[in-house]
């Protein structure tokens, strides 16, 4: 049924689509973008340069990479006039709703970037969402706090930047420690992009029909938003505090086993990688790095994760499964020890994978094949037959 079932973003052929962006095995827990793997990228590089590799291809120069930065830094602020669209949410709306409305605004603002048939205005729209979605991202959890808006700086790096328009207040400046700037960038690197998941495909698809641009990106952030996708890592420090203490994992680990329990160990398995996930081990490193510069790292909220962690990978369900943690396991606990509230754990997700879903958007809009998605289904409903009138019936 594999033909029948496999997603076509738009391509003749009714095999999946292709990309030559990110490449994932996951039996052996392989994820390359443009050939680097993950856990090099995460260690050594930085999410500018990231996103700068995802976009074009290849790493930058320094000359190249500091154009780049520029151009990111210069398009951070949003149009003053879209400041307007946060007072008409309620101040208890989830930060992803307010994301995904907002973003989906930029469609209404930004005429000058819509045209995906020209390649410049495709250029401006990549660089204005990578450059707003951090910008957006904060305002929606200033929005949430009742706290003023607090507008990028451009002397700061990405991550620093984010971090102090989340934290800063007028009373009291925030001051980015470089450890925690370091954390949230290698947060926003793992996350960068993923092939075809859930969000992306959406994109894709949205795409295809040639849509806005801004709006297609919305429509991925209200797919990202589910629980089975990147709503998990707020759905998994939610569980891990419900656990609480070391002694109710068993509690939880039969639930996960129960068939007829709809509870499901958040943060474990995934779509296609059924071995480790390899986002999922460099982020485990972070958290020990963070919790102990936060002087926390006998957190009990860690400390029920790694055990969880040891108990599912000692019990043949979960082995047997191939259910390991994924990257969602472990960065809501470093997100937590940041400060930040689970409501904004997705929100942080959505504004890391904009530079996949923009870099595969930009790939399936310069292929001259490219036709309006249209998924196959297998029907099985009725066969054909006449229409009963109502007293008949
Ligand atoms: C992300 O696609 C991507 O790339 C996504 C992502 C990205 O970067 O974009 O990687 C981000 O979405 C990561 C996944 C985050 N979601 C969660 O952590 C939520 C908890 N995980 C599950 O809901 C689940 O594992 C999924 C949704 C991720 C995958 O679901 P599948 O495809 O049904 O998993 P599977 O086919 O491998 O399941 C095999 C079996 C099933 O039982 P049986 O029908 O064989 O008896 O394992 C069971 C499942 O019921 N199972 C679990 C489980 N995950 C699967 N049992 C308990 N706990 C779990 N977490």
């Amino acid at each position: 049924q594999g033909d029948i079932f496999t997603y076509d973003p738009g391509f003749t052929s009714t095999a999946a689509c292709e990309s030559n962006i990110t490449f994932i095995d996951g039996e052996e827990g392989v994820l390359l973008h443009r050939g680097y793997p993950i856990q090099q990228l995460a260690q050594q590089s930085h999410f500018l340069e990231v996103c700068y590799l995802l976009l074009y291809g290849e790493l930058p120069s320094a000359e190249q990479l500091e154009d780049f930065e520029n151009r990111v830094t210069n398009h951070t602020m949003i149009h003053e006039q879209m400041k307007n669209f946060f007072s008409g949410f309620r101040r208890d709306a989830h930060p992803m709703a307010i994301m995904t409305g907002v973003v989906g605004a930029m469609s209404a603002f930004y005429h000058d970037s819509t045209d995906i048939h020209d390649p410049w205005q495709r250029e401006v729209a990549s660089i204005r969402l990578i450059a707003k979605m951090p910008t957006i991202a904060a305002m929606a959890f200033k929005y949430s706090m009742g706290q003023p808006f607090v507008y990028p700086l451009n002397e700061l790096d990405y991550a620093s930047n984010f971090l102090r328009m989340c934290f800063s207040v007028p009373a009291e400046e925030y001051h980015v420690d470089p450890i925690l700037a370091r954390a949230m960038d290698r947060i926003f690197t793992l996350h960068a992009d993923h092939e075809q998941n859930a969000s992306t495909s959406t994109v894709r698809l949205a795409s295809s029909s040639g849509a806005n641009p801004f709006a297609c990106i919305a429509a991925g952030i209200a797919c990202l938003w589910g629980p089975a996708h990147g709503g998990a890592n707020q759905a998994c420090l939610e569980m891990l505090r419900e656990i609480g203490t070391v002694d109710r994992i068993p509690e939880f680990i039969a639930r996960a086993k129960d068939k007829n329990d709809p509870f499901r160990l958040m943060g474990f398995g995934h779509r296609v990688y059924k071995n480790h996930d390899p986002r999922a081990t460099v982020m485990k490193e972070s958290a020990d790095e963070v919790l102990e510069l936060m002087g926390i790292e006998n957190n009990p909220t860690l400390q029920v994760a790694k055990e969880l962690e040891k108990q599912a990978l000692e019990d043949p369900y979960f082995t047997e499964k191939k259910l390991f943690p994924n990257v969602d396991f472990y960065s809501g606990i470093i997100l937590d020890a940041m400060g930040f509230p689970t409501s904004m754990f997705t929100p942080i997700f959505a504004l890391s994978r904009t530079v996949g879903w923009v870099a595969q958007w930009k790939e399936m809009l310069t292929d001259d094949h490219m036709k309006i998605g249209r998924p196959r289904q297998l029907y099985t409903g009725a066969g054909a037959r006449d229409y009963i009138e109502v007293e008949n019936r």
